[in-house]
């Protein structure tokens, strides 16, 4: 059993840690606001730090799971951040969704110092980490990668090293390209049944046994239908990912007029008030522009 640090015990990193200390190992927490890492205490055994540098100090692994680029400079390099307690032999596993950029700038620094990064994106939502069974996608060095993998395990049904660091970003880039196409074709598709007077469950009852079948259709018509959006992957995060996309996308050159169209329709959906609802409120943007109820 290992030693671990886990910073960030969000919607994601909580149930994640949860799984570390499940199986048998010494998971030393932090979170930025401390009574989340009580609440934790109070599901789970560890123990509870009030700065990176101070949980990572004797840790094997430290895996990190916040939000945007910054926030994950903060947490790693920045003032009693996560490289100031690590050290030499130590291998840090980022799960949060950011740029490749970042994590060859923060795999760089941690070069310098002995450490090992792997970038380690998620795919699954809340359920999957809930339910243990995340797909991680990783960049990094081989021997890195089959270091953390026994652990990462513990919480995912599907673990693939891409290739260098960064690669991991990408593919979790690809993965989110793919979902914006397909909610918005998903969005349109039920505006449309309804526009038709069709009965819009029933449709999606017969099409999705055919090749219009996705885990989008599966898991989100009905809350769609119903017009709930209090759940989900926020729109927030997906304009943060979208806008990672296209930055990349700027520089290697690919062209990605459909996800380019779905972003802006997202800032719509903000516009309307819902940040923070699920991705599939693509179609209150359709249904607030016209409705035919
Ligand atoms: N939710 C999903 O379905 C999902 C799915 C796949 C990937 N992801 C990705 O996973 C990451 C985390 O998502 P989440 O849903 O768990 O988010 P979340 O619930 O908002 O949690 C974010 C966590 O990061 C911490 N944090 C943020 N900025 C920080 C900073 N500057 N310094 C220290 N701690 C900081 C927060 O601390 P506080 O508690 O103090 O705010 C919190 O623990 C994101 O990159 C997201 O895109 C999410």
């Amino acid at each position: 059993m290992a030693t671990v640090a886990f910073l960030g015990l969000g919607i994601m990193g909580y149930p994640m840690a949860g799984y570390l200390a499940k199986a048998g190992h010494a998971v030393r927490v932090y979170n930025r606001t401390a009574s989340r890492a009580q609440q934790w205490l109070g599901d789970y055994a560890g123990e509870a730090f009030d700065t990176p540098a101070e949980a990572v100090r004797g840790a094997e692994f430290v895996f990190a799971c916040v939000g945007n680029d910054n926030d994950l400079r903060q947490v790693v390099a920045g003032e009693q951040g996560a490289f100031e307690g690590m050290e030499s032999g130590a291998l840090f596993v980022d799960h949060t969704t950011a740029s490749a950029d970042v994590a060859r700038e923060l795999a760089a620094i941690g070069a310098d110092k002995g450490i090992g990064f792997l970038d380690a994106p998620i795919s699954g939502g809340q359920a999957g980490a809930e339910n243990g069974v995340l797909t991680v996608m990783v960049g990094g060095e081989e021997t890195d990668f089959e270091r953390a993998r026994p652990l990462i395990d513990c919480y995912a049904r599907a673990v693939n090293l891409l290739g260098p660091v960064g690669s991991g970003q990408l593919c979790k880039m690809v993965n989110q390209i793919c979902i914006a196409g397909v909610v918005q074709g998903l969005a349109e598709g039920l505006h449309f049944a309804r526009a038709a007077g069709l009965d819009a469950e029933q449709v999606v009852e017969v099409i999705s046994k055919g090749a219009a079948q996705s885990w989008q259709m599966e898991n989100r018509h009905k809350t769609m239908l119903a017009g709930e959006y209090e759940h989900g992957f926020a729109v927030d995060w997906m304009r943060k990912d979208l806008a990672i996309v296209l930055d990349e996308a700027q520089r290697n050159g690919a062209l990605l007029p459909v996800t380019a169209l779905v972003d802006q329709f997202y800032s719509e959906v903000q516009a309307l008030g819902g940040g923070r609802w699920d991705t599939s409120s693509l179609l209150a943007r359709l249904t607030n522009l016209r409705s035919f109820d």
